[in-house]
């Protein structure tokens, strides 16, 4: 039977600290997360676009109580019933997808999308970036984080060396991280994985097709930066990773 994204995004909901690497499972790497921006917090309207359980929104308000009510979307009921119970009702939570966004044009003086724009299906993505573009002010923010195919990569290599620690040959080492790909339909050319024992499918990004999809939906200044988790944020979620830890992308972008 084919499941749909929102099925899928639907059945991660309840264990959802588990399965993704986020800032907001651990402090250090929330208060990384919000010193990397300010927001004016007497004028601002914010859209949180792939709210997710709603943990960044949690964070947003409490660091900025005075904001006017902000915005959030998601297209999975399962999440965003979860972001109702921790937020209550000081954000617009909507059911909405990201390629489809129930807002008029120039709406917004922050967006973030903070691990969601990360669709299977090209053209979900490229929709959703021409989307938030629309609905950003002329002098507003785009806020993304999104996943890093050079830090899967770098993953795979500390595998690699991992398993010949523990006596295996290089060869033999290689053969098991191949097998460790394939069981997660690791596909290295079109930069997608599938989320640890899950069908959930996600796009990994280069830094440069970052830029190249960010610039194609109209947006100029982009700034792209490692997001990086620390080495104890990464075993608690039982990666592996080098003692540099993992990084995501951080990009900030203007219309
Ligand atoms: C990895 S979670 C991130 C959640 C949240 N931003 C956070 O940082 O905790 C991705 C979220 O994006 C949502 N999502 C993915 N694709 C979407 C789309 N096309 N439209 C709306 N929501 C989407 C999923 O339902 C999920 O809640």
């Amino acid at each position: 039977m084919l499941t749909m994204p929102i099925d899928k995004w639907n059945s991660i909901s309840e264990d959802y600290f588990e399965k993704v690497l986020t800032p907001f499972s651990n402090s250090f790497s929330t208060k990384l997360f919000f010193s990397k921006f300010t927001i004016e917090e007497t004028i601002a309207r914010v859209l949180d676009a792939g709210c997710g359980n709603g943990y960044f929104l949690k964070e947003l308000i409490s660091r900025y109580p005075h904001l006017t009510k902000p915005a959030a979307i998601d297209f999975s009921d399962k999440m965003l019933e979860n972001a109702r119970k921790r937020i209550g009702s000081c954000v617009q939570l909507i059911c909405s997808k990201m390629e489809y966004l129930p807002f008029a044009g120039n709406s917004f003086d922050y967006i973030f999308a903070i691990n969601s724009l990360i669709a299977d299906d090209r053209s979900v993505r490229e929709w959703s970036f021409k989307e938030l573009n629309r609905v950003l002010n002329s002098s507003g923010k785009l806020i993304l984080l999104l996943p890093s195919l050079e830090s899967y990569w770098e993953q795979l290599h500390v595998a690699r060396e991992n398993f010949i620690s523990d006596g295996m040959d290089e060869k033999q080492a290689v053969w098991e991280v191949y097998d460790t790909i394939n069981k997660r339909l690791f596909d290295p050319i079109g930069g997608y994985v599938n989320v640890e024992n899950s069908a959930l499918r996600i796009k990994l990004y280069t830094r440069w097709e970052i830029r190249k999809n960010i610039e194609a939906a109209g947006f100029s200044n982009v700034m792209i930066d490692r997001y990086q988790y620390s080495y104890e944020h990464c075993t608690k979620h039982n990666l592996i990773c080098s003692n540099e830890g993992l990084f995501d992308w951080f990009v900030i972008a203007q219309k």
